[in-house]
């Protein structure tokens, strides 16, 4: 039975049981905890906390997962992938561990002929929590399990939770018996391999306060209602199914293995070392595939970096498989076949999906190229040091600058004999990652610990949000929050988080900026610096007091400052038509992958490989600007997410959505998209945008910024009193400026090199009257000459001609000093009657440098060298002339 059948038959048993389908959610959910989404029920999570009400009683999903906390474990077992597919039902308040068991087991034994998934009755064991009596007696009831086979294991493995505080409850997994060559008898208790879990039950009931480890945490209280979650491997069932080993070797996965077998002419099932390395590539591939689709692209933090480390890992795998030409082109589209099935947008995206995949593994190819360099030359200056080990300074350097993995530079460094420090390079890991840590929390707000918030939330209930109806409230301060927690009063100042009943400014979100203003109070004021939502339904501004003492429960009025939010309606709106030209200009692909704006200033990033030419940009603040002069009107309006898909709204990927989203338009469906920023009513308020620059984020990204409205005329303004003074400098018209200075340029070069030629025709000429002057020393014909100015490759120059006027019948040597830019350098030539006379010109200059403290040397003929004692230029030349004395 295939994957997709698996699948299909799951949601079917569901759906015909009253369940309603809910297609899988992007694996980047807006949750602080969570790297992505590694379970059925955490785009369910609101309903369950009871934070949300669900709009229906029983639900169902097949939810792409990804957990990376096994990563290296990959290929190894039989179990680990880094993506993979959760089958799960979930009641909200509706049936309880009865029903779950009852439909659980219909599915599993059902027949094949009947929609079931066919498995013997007799080859399932369960396992429950010791004091759950009624899950056990389910279990009898309804399945007629005997005793045995249900087995009791304790909250490490039977209660369910998150991790993280959140909510949890007692589980029943589901095992399947492969039979006794996989292991030994004795149910799952006694062996997890041959008794493989499928699939889990748990019975959500309680939410916890405080997790620290499975087995340990404190429950806050219970939760609104009893609640069911599920969730079966889908890729696990599927090999069970499909009679395979492991979840590598199914019907989605294996294809990808075959290919990567066919490129590198190894075969799967031979060696252990190469099966480990095929099925990382054909697990690591498939997950690249699935979270750039769904909006990530590579990186050094969070989520780009567990996607950089995949991609990274595969193609490596693929190189010691022997395989060493660009991989990816090769082995996406076959992973994209397979899962488009189930994922039809991955086909329909892959022009962007490979080229961001691409993209990634040339820049790795990059990184080998220049690490293995640095990588020799620290493992050379280890050994020339007599060093058995390469330190973790070292192994650090050569990850954090070049990219390298640890498991490379491991294994790098064994091939030279080496070990290298890893605890050294861990530790430095810890700290770098401890300081990433602090930064993004220091970004967030100051509580890391968001309980805060979430008291307030749950005291005061969500604040009234009014930022795209009115710039000014009367508002009332809920609670004061400082460095040390809530606090009744904040005083002259001081900063402090304020929580107000209703607001009329704009949190960050987005990529929009917070709105600046005032908050204005009887007897004081306060500037505010920054407004964030910390959590759902709160919004919090961190603010500073200006003036007088700020309490809780104080009245007050919120003002929004109107100039600023003008500024920020524009730059967001800008941030749109810039979006449309792109596209229009470059094609659809031209996608936003992320985007900053606040008054008069915007930033958009997007999917595309290439700098842009001087005429794209041009087009692209043309079609901008087109859009501005049209008027075009702007609309926002609030609609169900599959209404805004049909009209093909863009949304950014890697952000979430809920059930009705809020779509903008300018002029209709020029640009479309899923925002909840502020914009301006029509599209000529934007004044104007100006381009200023194209640059790399990244591979497979770019980014242009642009400065909109006033500040987009002040930049324009700026140009033109740059180029009016160029213009009254060279005394011509702005039109003629570019050819002016063509023209000078031109000159200049012609200038420079007339100057190099007659410099040169004057150092020969000064040749002829140096040789003319050769003193005699012993017999020996002698020129020393100090000459200012010269370096040493004109100074060489100088020497070797004079030394070819002088007579080759008698013996002659030249010694020139040339001074320039602080330096000193000093050639000496000797001619052949000189040397056979027996004078070396390598000899000869060693007094020379002595003089001009410094080194030098050469052969017989040629010596040349170069000192600091600039002064001494004289001295080294009569040095070289009493060294003459009696030698030839
Ligand atoms: N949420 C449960 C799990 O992930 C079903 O195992």
């Amino acid at each position: 039975m295939d994957t997709a059948e698996i699948r299909r038959r799951f949601l079917e048993h569901f759906e015909s049981n009253g369940h309603t389908v809910v297609p899988s959610a992007s694996l980047l959910l807006d949750d602080p905890n969570l790297l992505f989404v590694n379970a059925g029920m955490v785009p369910f999570k609101p309903y369950f906390l009871g934070q949300e009400t669900p709009p229906y009683k029983r639900a169902t999903s097949v939810q792409k997962c990804v957990r990376t906390q096994d990563i290296e474990e990959v290929g190894k077992t039989t179990r680990h992938g880094t993506f993979f597919q959760m089958n799960g039902n979930f009641s909200f308040g509706d049936y309880f561990k009865e029903g779950a068991i009852e439909l659980a087991w219909k599915l599993v034994t059902g027949s094949v002929a009947d929609g079931g998934l066919g498995f013997d009755p007799d080859k399932v064991w369960v396992t429950v929590l010791p004091t759950d009596i009624e899950a056990r007696n389910a279990w009898k009831s309804i399945a007629g399990l005997p005793d045995e086979r249900i087995q009791d294991r304790g909250l490490e493995d039977n209660y369910w939770h998150m991790g993280v505080p959140g909510p949890g409850g007692p589980c029943s997994e589901i095992y399947i018996d492969r039979g006794p060559q996989y292991g030994p008898d004795g149910g799952p208790v006694v062996d997890e391999d041959r008794f493989l879990e499928i699939w889990n039950l748990v019975f959500m009931q309680e939410e916890l306060s405080q997790v620290r480890s499975k087995a340990d945490f404190d429950v806050l209280a219970p939760l609104p209602s009893k609640n069911i979650d599920t969730g079966m491997g889908l890729e696990r069932v599927a090999y069970l199914l499909q009679g395979k080993q492991n979840m590598y070797e199914i019907d989605q996965v294996f294809p990808v293995i075959e290919k990567a077998s066919a490129l590198s002419g190894k075969r799967y099932g031979a060696v252990h070392e190469d099966d480990v390395r095929f099925r990382v590539i054909a697990d690591h591939v498939r997950s690249g595939l699935m979270l750039i689709g769904d909006g990530v692209t590579p990186g050094n933090e969070g989520r780009g970096y567990v996607l950089r480390r995949l991609l990274r890992r595969a193609v490596r795998s693929m190189r010691l498989l022997g395989y060493e030409d660009p991989a990816l082109p090769e082995l996406l589209p076959v992973s994209r076949d397979e899962m488009s099935r189930s994922y039809p947008e991955i086909a329909s995206d892959f022009a962007r999906i490979s080229q961001v995949a691409y993209a990634e593994e040339e820049t790795f190819r990059q990184t080998l190229a220049k690490g293995t360099q640095i990588f020799d030359l620290a493992a050379d200056s280890a050994k020339s040091q007599g060093a058995t080990v390469l330190t973790g300074d070292k192994a650090f350097q050569l990850h954090d600058t070049y990219g390298f993995p640890i498991d490379l530079t491991l294994e790098m460094a064994a091939e030279q004999g080496l070990a290298v420090d890893e605890q050294g390079f861990r530790a430095l890991m810890a700290e770098q990652r401890a300081r990433a840590k602090a930064d993004a929390k220091s970004k967030k707000g100051r509580h890391a610990d968001t309980s805060i918030y979430r008291d307030a939330l749950d005291t005061y209930g969500p604040t009234e949000w009014l930022a795209y109806e009115r710039l000014s409230t009367e508002s009332q301060v809920r609670s004061l929050i400082q460095e040390s927690g809530r606090t009744p009063a904040v005083g002259e100042s001081q900063i402090a988080e304020v929580v107000l009943d209703r607001t009329p400014f704009y949190a960050e979100s987005g990529g929009q900026n917070a709105d600046a203003g005032v908050l204005v109070w009887d007897g004081g004021r306060a500037e505010v610096l920054d407004v964030q939502r910390p959590v759902r339904g709160l919004v919090v501004h961190q603010v500073r007091v200006l003036e007088g003492e700020l309490t809780e429960g104080a009245a007050l009025q919120a003002d929004v400052d109107p100039q600023w939010r003008v500024g920020a309606c524009q730059a967001h709106s800008g941030t749109h038509v810039v979006h449309a030209a792109l596209r229009e200009v470059l094609g659809p692909t031209a996608l936003q992958s992320g985007s900053y704006n606040r008054p008069g200033y915007l930033r958009l990033d997007f999917g595309w490989s290439s700098a842009l030419t001087p005429e794209q940009l041009r087009d692209v603040e043309h079609a901008a600007n087109v859009a501005l002069r049209e008027d075009l009107q702007v609309t926002a309006a609030v609609m169900p997410l599959e209404r805004a898909k049909e009209l093909g709204a863009l949304a950014l990927f890697g952000e979430t959505y809920g059930e009705d989203v809020r779509v903008v338009e300018i002029g209709g469906p020029w640009s479309r998209e899923l925002c909840g920023g502020t914009h301006v009513s029509r599209s000529s308020q934007i004044g104007t945008v100006v381009l200023t620059s194209d640059s790399s984020v990244g591979a497979g990204n770019r980014r242009v910024e642009a400065v909109v409205g006033l500040e987009g005329f002040a930049y324009l303004a700026r140009e033109r009193d740059l180029v009016a003074q160029v213009s009254d400098l060279l005394k011509v018209t702005r039109d003629d400026v570019p050819g002016r200075v063509a023209d000078l340029v031109g000159r200049l070069r012609t200038a420079e090199k007339e100057m190099e030629k007659l410099r040169a025709e004057a150092l020969l000429s000064s040749a002829g009257d140096l040789a003319a002057g050769a003193d005699d020393v012993d017999g020996v014909a002698y020129v020393g000459h100090v000459a200012e100015g010269l370096g040493a490759k004109e100074v060489r120059t100088l020497a070797l001609d004079v030394r070819g006027r002088l007579d080759g019948s008698r013996p002659a040597v030249v010694t020139v000093v040339g001074t320039a830019d602080g330096k000193a350098a000093c050639v000496v030539a000797v001619n052949e009657a000189g040397r056979s006379a027996g004078l070396a010109a390598g000899e000869l200059i060693r007094p020379a440098m002595e003089s001009l403290g410094g080194r030098g040397g050469g052969k017989a003929d040629v010596a040349q060298g170069g000192g600091s004692e600039v002064a001494a230029a004289p001295q080294a030349v009569e040095a070289v002339r009493r060294a003459l004395h009696g030698a030839a």
